[in-house]
């Protein structure tokens, strides 16, 4: 059975914002997408940047190291120089909390 945790609640994040959450040695990224939440790691992949700190335009979160970017939907990289993809992580909303999957 997936281990769980909370991460948010659906007010914490508005439309196109995003946050880091600590889970013991894990950071992760939660993003708002238009209401819909995704979560991915906050470490980019490219380098020693967090992506919390980027930019997050549409499904695509900028970062601000090197400006590389990757869908948050998918983690799959969309611009160089991003080419290893970020893990992304199962989300379960249960009423108005966010719950990601960690294993
Ligand atoms: S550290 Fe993120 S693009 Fe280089």
């Amino acid at each position: 059975m997936a281990n769980q945790i909370l991460v948010c609640k659906t007010a914490d994040l508005a439309p196109g914002e995003m946050k880091r959450v600590e889970h013991g040695e894990q950071a992760l990224a939660v993003y708002n997408v238009e209401g819909t939440f995704y979560v991915t790691d906050d470490r980019c992949t490219h380098g020693l940047s967090n992506l919390s700190e980027g930019v997050l335009i549409g499904t695509e979160i900028e970062c601000s190291m090197h400006f590389g970017t990757f869908d948050v939907t998918t983690g799959e990289p969309t611009g160089s120089p991003c080419s290893i993809a970020l893990r992304t992580y199962k989300v379960d909303m249960r009423g108005d909390e966010v719950f990601v999957d960690i294993d």
